[in-house]
């Protein structure tokens, strides 16, 4: 009932011509494969959005920014808003640790992009997740609790299902070293219990939450095969075509079985 969402996070990667590279690969080796039954977003730096567009339409991929501003115009020099975004993007990606980490985005300024995103038609990729600290320290339930509740106090009722959660422990981005897929799930659990709390459990029922930390086509099956998990969102593995078609294949046949 809920559609697999595997996201590919560029993050501050490739040229121009490696990026159009990429894409091309992707379309390409995507297009034999049977994953019609998933979504698949590509998001690439912003930049790349405009050109990116042109090779995957009508392909059925999907394009999403990694970042927007809460305002929709104004003195905000460098920054992106959700508005500019919408002819390009169906999705836009919110609150990544990097960016609550390297830029000092809060709680509340990540629901204000929510919001945002919202407002403008796009899809928000609303991400958590815990410290190691906070981990060691048995803070991550609380961690992952006033996350996701501080990101959906703007959302409307209507509006939930549009969302999507990724849980992304730091820990585990970029390190090599993932999250057990049992715990990913568990945690993926209590994030839908969360909204269940605000929306009701039927509304939160529909909410897909991906598992984002060191995924690769190696070990997608584990997470995707969790009840509670519906897709990954993908970040070094997403800038290898073979890898990240391999690993949108291997969640798509999951996704059917
Ligand atoms: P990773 O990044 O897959 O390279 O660990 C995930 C992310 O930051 O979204």
């Amino acid at each position: 009932m809920r559609t697999p969402i595997i996201a590919g996070n560029w993050k501050m990667n490739t040229t121009y011509d490696e990026a159009m590279d990429l894409v091309e690969e992707l379309v390409d080796g995507l297009e034999g494969r049977d994953v019609e039954e998933i979504d698949i977003v590509l998001c690439p730096p912003a930049l790349w959005l405009f050109p990116a567009a042109e090779y995957v339409e009508d392909t059925g991929l999907l394009l999403g920014a990694q970042n927007c501003h809460a305002t929709d115009r104004g003195a905000f020099t460098g920054e992106i808003s959700a508005a500019m975004l919408t002819d390009q993007c169906s999705y836009v990606i919110v609150g990544h640790s990097e960016r609550r980490q390297h830029f000092g985005e809060t709680d509340e300024i990540v629901a204000g992009k929510v919001a945002a995103a919202l407002r403008h038609g796009l899809r928000p990729i609303v991400c958590v997740g815990e410290g190691l600290a906070e981990r060691d320290a048995g803070a991550t339930d609380a961690v992952i609790a006033r996350q996701v509740s501080a990101a959906f106090a703007p959302v409307e009722d209507g509006h939930v299902a549009e969302c999507v959660v990724a849980y992304e422990p730091i820990w585990a981005i970029g390190s090599g070293r993932a999250a057990d897929g049992v715990e990913a799930n568990r945690v993926a659990g209590l994030i839908r219990g969360t909204l269940g709390e605000q929306f009701g459990a039927a509304r939160a029922a529909q909410i897909r939450i991906q598992y984002g930390g060191s995924v690769t086509d190696a070990n997608i099956a584990e997470f995707i095969g969790q009840p509670e998990i519906d897709g990954a969102l993908v970040g070094g593995a997403s800038l290898k075509a073979e890898t990240f078609i391999q690993l949108c294949t291997i969640a798509a046949g999951k996704a059917g079985a």
